[in-house]
């Protein structure tokens, strides 16, 4: 399902305004640490990359880790919630990583006359506009240039449905106690993943946009993808 660009943009505010300091925590206790492993994943893909677009950054989980990977490289690292890049940013300070900068922008906003060799994305999919968004990028990966695309996905099979909605009844009962500002999120993630259909949605545009190799890993019991492009 296509979802409403006005529906994606309040939830994006819903989701993240309140929520920035929390965020490591969170990410790491209900997905039980899987989400490193996901970035190690993503990370794994790159071979010494010299600029490097991370959107989405958030608290910088991603954007860090490429970074200290790769200390000769830049990485420009974006999101949309002040509150998100705010906690990003003192990360940054406090783990002394100098090869990154924030900016404050839209993905589907951002520009930049400087090109880069690969495009990150942790959980960016299912919110963004991929229509305005991948030919943007289009114009600023480098032939040859690699994009990442990584989020959750709702599994095809039966029982592994049955098992994402059983975890998800779990967090929402243990996050609302422990975290209650993430309480509206845990209730409203699920039906958004079953609802996004990012992946087809993102494999078509990505061929129309001018990118070959494209892939699709589905990791851990299909409950998330990493799709992977390489532009002509
Ligand atoms: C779940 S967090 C993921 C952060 C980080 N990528 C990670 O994997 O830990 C999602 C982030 O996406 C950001 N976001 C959502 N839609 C966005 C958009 N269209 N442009 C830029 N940032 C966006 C939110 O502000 C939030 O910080």
């Amino acid at each position: 399902m296509v979802i409403d660009e006005k529906i994606k943009t309040a939830l994006i505010s819903e989701f993240f305004t309140n929520t920035g300091a929390t965020y490591n925590s969170v990410v790491n206790l209900f997905t039980l640490g899987i989400d490193h492993q996901w970035k190690k994943k993503i990370v794994g893909h790159l071979t010494a990359p010299k600029r490097v677009l991370d959107l989405a950054c958030g608290t910088g989980i991603l954007s860090f880790m490429i970074a200290q990977k790769f200390p000769k490289s830049q990485v420009v690292a974006v999101d949309v919630s002040p509150g998100y890049l705010e906690v990003a940013w003192r990360n940054a300070y406090k783990k002394n990583i100098k090869n990154v900068s924030f900016v404050l922008n839209a993905a589907e906003n951002f520009t930049s006359t400087e090109r880069f060799d690969v495009v990150t994305a942790s959980y960016l999919a299912k919110y963004a506009h991929l229509d305005r968004l991948i030919p943007n990028l289009a114009k600023m990966i480098v032939s040859g240039g690699t994009l990442l695309f990584h989020d959750f996905t709702y599994p095809k099979s039966k029982s592994l449905q049955r098992l994402f909605w059983v975890y998800f009844k779990i967090i929402q009962v243990i996050g609302g106690l422990i975290y209650p500002e993430w309480k509206s999120v845990l209730v409203k993630l699920p039906d958004l993943i079953r609802d996004t259909a990012w992946v087809s949605e993102l494999t078509k545009i990505l061929a129309k946009e001018g990118f070959d190799q494209i892939k699709v890993e589905s990791l851990t019991l299909e409950g998330s993808a990493l799709v992977s492009a390489r532009k002509k």
